[in-house]
């Protein structure tokens, strides 16, 4: 499973990314205006930070801006993935800018009939959000078995489920055994998939016995 961070913030980006465990990163509008930053500026920054896809989303809401804006931002860097919503303008911008070669992550899905949509408009990636089903009262990850689920069953879709408005580890485990391609989280749910009580009080207990040897393994 890949792993994006879901964040405009390049100090936090910067410091994850040193981790070796970022694989891409995606951003939303409401990210962006989080940032305060200038939006062309910023994602040309992330771009040369973390090598792999970074998502940037149009703005606009009809075909030709949306096209426009799509092709604008695909020009910042070869790892930009124009974020397009999922509509029937964002669908048909999809499949043009696809069709040029473009990277196109088509975002806020929340059923498997908008994800065969976008796997047929070419989407790079699709991304259904869990936590905000969640937050209504449905099981978001029910959706994200169902889209893994019939993908597989068309060898020809190269479309990756990207799981998105991740809240918890458990959002991105239960994913990863579903065998969804990506899993995008805000730096707080990263932090938190290395977090076990056991390993804290095992390492305690094996640097307290260490100290006991009087050892050092850098003395010579
Ligand atoms: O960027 C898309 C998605 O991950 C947003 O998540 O937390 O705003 O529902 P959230």
């Amino acid at each position: 499973m890949k792993f994006f961070i879901d964040t405009a913030d390049v100090a936090e980006i910067r410091e994850l990314a040193e981790t070796g465990l970022l694989d891409g990163v995606t951003t939303n509008p409401s990210l962006v205006a989080k940032s305060g930053r200038n939006f062309l500026s910023l994602v040309a920054e992330i771009c040369e930070i973390v090598p792999g896809p970074v998502s940037a989303e149009v703005a606009a809401t009809d075909y030709e801006t949306m096209l426009a804006e799509g092709r604008h931002i695909a020009k910042i860097a070869p790892n930009v993935a124009v974020k397009v919503p999922l509509t029937p303008a964002g669908l048909k911008v999809c499949h043009r800018l696809s069709t040029d070669g473009t990277m196109v992550n088509v975002t806020l899905c929340f059923s498997a009939a908008q994800a065969l949509l976008a796997a047929k408009a070419g989407a790079t990636f699709v991304s259904p959000f869990v936590g905000r089903l969640d937050d209504i009262g449905h099981d978001g990850l029910s959706l994200i078995r169902d889209i893994v689920e019939i993908y597989a069953n068309y060898p020809g879709i190269a479309t990756e489920v990207l799981v998105a408005s991740i809240r918890n580890p458990g959002h991105i485990v239960e994913s990863a055994k579903m065998g969804a391609h990506v899993a995008t989280m805000p730096p707080s749910v990263l932090r938190q998939l290395y977090a076990h009580p056991l390993t804290d009080k095992g390492l305690a207990q094996f640097v307290a016995d260490w100290a006991k040897t009087g050892q050092s393994i850098l003395d010579k």
